[in-house]
């Protein structure tokens, strides 16, 4: 497996990381027994990184990655880095109502993810989504303190904006952005991937397939629940989904001249966008982990790339990238 480092001060990393989200949450049921196997299949192929939310169904994420670690061999467990995201907050029918980075409620929500993973530290430790009632300073001061406390190793940032970022490298070291980040959402070239390389800062990308959009496998016919979050996404929805599709066409014709499938060329493009950028793929079996994998042996050059360009060009894609409501919470956006 090849590894990256996070940032200047950050731990060397798979050059993939797992994202477990839907494992428990967003994009309908998905099979515990298949999950824990397929975070078993990624630390023994050389994965290192799982990320997770507490917010995932509630601490179910957390707790399905505890019982993976748990029984997985002692020296794959040993291997895994755990990074987690904090803040958002839930009530008892699974609504989202904001967000809650203040010092104290940063150590409660530590403690807790402690406790369902099962560990004695988190790897790296996140605010999902700026508190716009707390100074940024302050909620990284708090990850700061259970730094020195041993209970977390190092600092991240996700979905915040070049001036945030700016104002959290002041208060202390930052390893990551977790941002999101594909052929088809690229505004965080504009400004914030300028900022995070000026300041030795890592990115952790997520929806490098675009939820699944752009993997090859969706389809006008795929029925989703009402809960699943694609339901809502405006890049899911009607016209915007057909000229979404229509892109994912093209890219596939790319993808067969090479030889490997469509989901391979999108993580691929990720990885050839520079050695400070790690994808963070959402596989949920064993088999969509092992082609994610199998993208880290794509090679794209000029031609590939120029080609890639053309099909799928830089704006291209057809609607925002979160429902209206949640576009709001993204400081990366403003
Ligand atoms: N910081 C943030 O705000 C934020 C937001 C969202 C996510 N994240 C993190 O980033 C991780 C990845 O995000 P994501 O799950 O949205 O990303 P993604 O990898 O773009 O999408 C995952 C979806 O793609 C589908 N898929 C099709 N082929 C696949 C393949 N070969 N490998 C993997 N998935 C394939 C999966 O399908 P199936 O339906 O077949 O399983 C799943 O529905 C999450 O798990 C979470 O940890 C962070």
């Amino acid at each position: 497996m090849r590894t990256r480092t996070l940032g200047t001060t950050g731990p060397q990393v798979s050059a993939l990381g797992l994202g477990c989200m839907g494992m428990s949450a967003l994009y309908g049921d998905a099979d515990r027994a298949e999950s824990v196997a397929t975070i078993h299949a990624a630390l023994d192929a050389g994965v290192t990184l799982l990320d997770t939310g507490d917010f995932y169904a509630m601490g179910h994420n957390e707790m399905l990655i505890g019982e993976a670690l748990r029984t997985a061999p002692a020296a794959l467990r040993e291997k895994a880095l755990t990074s987690v995201k904090f803040g958002a907050l839930r009530d008892p029918d699974g609504n989202w109502s904001g967000y809650d980075g203040r010092p104290a409620a940063v150590r409660n929500f530590a403690a807790y993810s402690l406790q369902r993973l099962g560990v004695d530290h988190i790897d790296v430790y996140r605010i999902a989504r700026l508190d716009p009632e707390v100074p940024i300073e302050e909620t990284v001061g708090a990850i700061s303190e259970l730094v020195e406390k041993g209970y977390v190793r190092h600092i991240g940032l996700s979905e915040v904006g070049a001036d945030t970022i700016r104002r959290a490298a002041a208060t202390a070291p930052i390893a990551d952005l977790q941002i999101e980040y594909s052929l088809i959402s690229r505004s965080i070239e504009r400004e914030i991937l300028p900022a995070t390389r000026e300041l030795g800062i890592g990115i952790t990308a997520y929806g490098v397939l675009s939820r699944g959009l752009i993997s090859g496998h969706f389809s006008r016919d795929r029925q989703l629940a009402p809960t699943d979050f694609r339901a809502h996404s405006p890049r899911f929805q009607g016209d915007n989904l057909q000229h979404n599709l229509n892109l994912v066409e093209a890219l596939r014709e790319i993808a067969g001249r090479k030889g490997v499938t469509v989901a391979q060329t999108a993580i691929a493009w990720v990885v050839s966008r520079g050695e400070d950028i790690v994808p963070l793929v959402g596989a949920r079996t064993r088999e969509r982990l092992g082609e994610s994998l199998g993208a880290l042996e794509v090679t794209l050059d000029e031609a590939d790339l120029t080609a890639i360009e053309e099909a799928v060009p830089a704006d291209a894609a057809a609607g925002d990238r979160y429902p209206t409501v949640q576009m709001a919470h993204l400081d990366s956006e403003r």
